[in-house]
């Protein structure tokens, strides 16, 4: 069972969120405008910040999301998959 919530800081929306799909895919599928460029890990324009949870980074280019910024909870969503419910602040 890989389904989780994604839960957004500072909205009551709850988004259904899997393994199998970035937290992008997520947050699209419930009308969830984040922002997108490239989807390919490597403008950096979808990044967000985990507030809770475990993620699976993907592919990324360090220098879109660097070894801090990754230290601090940051992720990009279009590569980033959801290990447990997360919470995300945008
Ligand atoms: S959209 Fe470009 S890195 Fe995610």
């Amino acid at each position: 069972m890989d389904t989780y919530n994604m839960y957004v800081r500072g909205q009551e929306k709850e988004i259904k969120a899997s393994a199998k799909r970035t937290l992008l895919d997520a947050a699209a599928a419930a009308r969830l405008p984040l922002l997108v460029g490239c989807k390919g890990g490597g403008c950096g324009v979808c990044k967000v910040r985990i507030i809770d949870g475990m993620i699976e980074h993907g592919f990324y280019s360090k220098s879109v999301l660097t070894d801090e910024e990754r230290s601090a909870g940051y992720v990009l969503a279009c590569q980033a998959r959801p290990l447990s419910d997360v919470t995300i602040d945008l």
